[in-house]
């Protein structure tokens, strides 16, 4: 396939940035995305040019460090499916596709393709974790857990940290991210110690950093990449609730 790309390139986060125009040739369409991107460094690196910048970390869908909006969608046109997952025979010969970072005001541009996504880390450490005593390893069955609650728990835990449900929210909202990772822990008996701390923490947290709030356009679940449903926005909004009445 030869295809036009048009990069956003930026080269730091007080410079203008602008969508750049390249020519991919003779690309297959068993290339993932990101190889597609690495050919065209590679042709741009021999021209005495300077690459594109672009995050990357597995390329196996678990790191979520893949952040790119390719034609205005965060992480393509696969449902499912991150960057770095993404083949190129989902697109066909002659295409034009746009490729820019996460736009949100609390992931500033770092050059190109990369957005600083450190607050998803500070909301994480703000009470993202189970910080009580829970003594040596127990046997596994020694603290019963109903199997609807484990799927939950597990569900919620599939989050990556991947940041496109703030890309994709109108509001630049973190919502979706902050309720999977209260969720998963507020299911587990070992989280529920600390619930309501873990709640006010990381939704004050969550404002600080400048995400804006949920107003239901469940743009987040249609781009998140590991299926995160907003029923997990009311569960967050639940456990905020119960930790006001506590
Ligand atoms: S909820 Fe989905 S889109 Fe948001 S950070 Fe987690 S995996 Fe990424
Ligand atoms: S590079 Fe790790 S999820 Fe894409």
């Amino acid at each position: 396939m030869d295809l036009t790309l048009f990069v956003w390139r930026q080269k730091g986060p007080d410079k203008a940035g602008k969508l750049q125009q390249y020519k991919a040739k003779d690309v297959s369409p068993d290339m993932s995305f990101l190889e597609m991107l690495d050919e065209v460094n590679e042709k741009l690196i021999k021209e005495g040019g300077e690459p594109i910048v672009f995050d990357h970390d597995c390329r196996e869908g678990i790191c979520g460090t893949c952040s790119q909006v390719i034609n205005g969608i965060p992480h393509g046109p696969q449902e499912l499916t991150t960057v770095c997952q993404l083949h190129m025979r989902k697109f066909k010969d002659g295409d034009t596709i746009y490729i820019e970072p996460w736009r949100a005001k609390a992931f500033p541009i770092v050059k190109d393709l990369i957005v600083d996504r450190s607050a998803l880390d500070r909301i994480i450490q703000a009470g993202g974790y189970i910080s009580a005593h829970t003594g040596g390893v127990a046997d596994a069955n020694a603290i019963l857990i109903p199997k609807a609650d484990a799927d939950v728990a597990m569900d919620a835990a599939e989050c990556i940290g991947c940041g496109a449900c703030v890309a994709a929210c109108p509001n630049g909202s973190a919502m979706l991210f902050t309720a999977a990772k209260v969720t998963q822990l507020a299911m587990l008996p070992q989280g529920r110690v600390e619930a309501a701390k873990r709640v006010c923490l990381m939704t004050d947290t969550m404002l600080k950093e400048g995400f804006g709030n949920c107003t239901n356009h469940y743009e987040c679940q249609a781009a998140c990449p590991k299926g995160i449903k907003v029923s997990f926005i009311a569960k967050l909004n639940r456990e905020f609730i119960k930790a006001q009445v506590s």
